[in-house]
């Protein structure tokens, strides 16, 4: 077992829907696991509209439905720290990536990639559900619960 926790951002648009929920969901699924030690989470956005507001109350209330809680999470964006701080930033969609790479510098040590690709389900995204319906939360929650297992997987 290495003695360095595994540190891994989460990264979606906004930082209130897809991250917080995969930041929140990951943390719970860690704590049932006992491995509190072996990981070192975060959540960030790649935009500033929603810096120090709580997760969207539909991630908050499909996160609680699975026994997730979110409310202590608050929005940020990603700044070029992140790329020294994190072993590893998940993008959860195609764009979300892109603009990671424009701003990853030369020298980044952590390692950036596609969120459910790095989870073994092929380069697809976590679409971003701000603008449809609850069923989309869902949706989303079902991918970040199949890829949190996938990370906690790899660990054991
Ligand atoms: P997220 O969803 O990237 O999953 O947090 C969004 C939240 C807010 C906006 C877009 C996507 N927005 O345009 O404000």
């Amino acid at each position: 077992m290495s003695a360095h926790p595994r540190s891994i951002l989460f990264v979606c648009l906004g930082n209130i829907c897809r991250s917080p929920l995969a930041e929140g969901v990951m943390r719970q699924k860690v704590r049932q696991a006992g491995m509190e030690e072996r990981f070192f989470l975060d959540s960030a956005g790649v935009g500033a509209w929603h810096v120090g507001n709580r997760p969207d109350r539909r991630s908050e209330a499909v996160g609680a439905l699975h026994g997730a809680d979110l409310s202590d999470l608050r929005a940020r964006q990603v700044g070029l720290d992140d790329f020294y701080q994190f072993d590893l930033i998940l993008a959860m969609d195609h764009s979300n990536l892109g603009d990671l790479e424009a701003m990853r510098p030369d020298n980044a040590t952590a390692q950036l990639a596609l969120y459910r690709a790095y989870c073994g389900e092929g380069a697809l995204d976590v679409p971003d559900p701000y603008y449809g319906g609850d069923h989309g939360f869902e949706e989303v929650y079902q991918m970040i619960a199949k890829g949190s297992d996938a990370l906690l997987a790899e660990a054991l």
